[in-house]
């Protein structure tokens, strides 16, 4: 019989992404979001592209706080799984007002982990993220590294990931598996869902995809002295569409007898700086991206990379898509929808 998953902030980015995976694969799919950062038309648009498996796909306008709520939902819906994405994102805006990032973010999840105890639903993927992994002293970051958080946005994920070890530790029932994004770029090659940041991206593609549309001027490159091979910062960029797929292969390991709370990095394993990412877009788009370069942006690590031996290994997953897809992805996203979902915020 069809597992039913329950996706908080499946509306959002990557949630959406995952959804369709979901549907595709599938399975059947409850979504919870409170649309705080983003639009319910992502949702319309993941049922269209699921095709027949669309009937699959249920949306409820929930905050995660809102325990009520949720505990009617788990009443009248037994959930195989819950994958849990919904939180604030904005390491900036976490800095400047720390206690919206804590209380969205902690006492979401905390509500969430309570009524899943309560309904006797203990499987968990949660989004945790590379942020943990600090200024890493070497690369690749294996998953044993030591734990840091640069700013209040990177302690929620620590904190939920030690919450999430705690729980295991009390009650080895529960089966948690808590995946490290690095970072992702990228749309679903329909080019029909993407990243529709409101406001000014803080993140480098959403903001190379708007100078691309016309929204905004100049990429400002920040920190050229680095030591790297052209000064500008090194990541791990990793398409949407293969970190999807890395919690399909979550949802399988999760169903193995001893699992306990266990924790992969999902990246490719390879470094690209910020203008080797420009020079990429660039020729997938044919659009020039003016640049203005400027001192390094405070708490910005060096080259942060994965090491992907263990979800390798033991989720048996492995990203597909290079930078060129990711860049050809993203440029058929933006120039379809050079808005994102609407374009009520045309003027931002
Ligand atoms: P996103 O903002 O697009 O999606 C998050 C979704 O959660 C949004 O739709 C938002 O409306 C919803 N949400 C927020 N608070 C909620 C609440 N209290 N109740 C219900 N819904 C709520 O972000 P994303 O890029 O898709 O990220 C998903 C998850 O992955 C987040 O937890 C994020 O911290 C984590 N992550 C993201 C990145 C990245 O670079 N995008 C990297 C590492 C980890
Ligand atoms: C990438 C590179 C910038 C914007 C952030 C979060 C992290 C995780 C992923 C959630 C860096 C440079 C950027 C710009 C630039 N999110 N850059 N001009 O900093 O690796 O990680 O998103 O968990 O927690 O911190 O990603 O896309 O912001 O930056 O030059 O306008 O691009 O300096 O070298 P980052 P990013």
């Amino acid at each position: 019989m069809a597992k039913t998953i329950l996706v908080t902030g499946g509306a959002g980015y990557i949630g959406s992404h995952t959804v369709l995976q979901l549907l595709l694969g599938g399975f059947k799919t409850v979504v919870v979001d409170n649309l705080d950062n983003s639009s319910e038309v992502a949702v319309d648009r993941v049922r269209e592209l699921a095709r027949e498996f669309g009937k699959n796909l249920s949306f409820h306008k929930v905050d995660l706080r809102d325990k009520p709520a949720l505990d009617k939902l788990f009443s009248s819906i037994t959930f195989d799984a819950v994958i849990h994405f919904a939180g604030l994102k904005a390491v900036g805006e976490s800095v400047q007002k720390p206690l919206l990032y804590y209380n969205n973010n902690l006492i979401g999840t905390i509500t969430l982990l309570e009524v899943m105890a309560a309904h006797g639903c203990k499987k968990l993927v949660f989004s945790s993220s590379a942020t943990v992994y600090g200024w890493p002293k070497v690369v690749p970051c294996t998953e044993d590294f030591p734990l840091v958080a640069a700013n209040p946005y990177g302690r929620t994920k620590l904190f939920i990931e030690e919450i999430a070890r705690d729980i295991y530790r009390s009650d080895s029932d529960w089966k948690i598996i808590l995946l490290r994004y690095f970072n992702p770029v990228g749309a679903h090659p329909s080019g029909h869902i993407g990243e529709d940041p409101r406001g000014i991206p803080n993140n480098l593609m959403p903001f190379v995809q708007q100078v691309a549309v016309g929204r905004r001027q100049a990429l400002t490159v920040f920190g050229t002295d680095y030591n790297t091979k052209d000064g500008t910062g090194v990541r791990d960029y990793i398409h949407v569409v293969d970190l999807a797929d890395g919690h399909i292969a979550a949802l399988h390991k999760l169903d193995e007898d001893k699992i306990g709370c266990e924790v992969y990095n999902l990246g490719t394993g390879k470094g690209t700086s910020v203008l080797e990412m420009v020079a990429a877009f660039e020729s997938a788009s044919g659009k020039k991206i003016p640049l203005v370069t400027s001192g390094r942006r405070p708490g910005d690590a060096e080259v942060v990379y994965a090491s992907t031996e263990k979800a390798e290994r033991e989720l048996n997953w492995k990203a597909q898509y290079s930078i060129d897809d990711m860049c050809r992805d993203q440029w058929n996203w933006a120039s379809k929808n050079p808005f994102g979902y609407d374009t009520s915020d045309s003027t931002t």
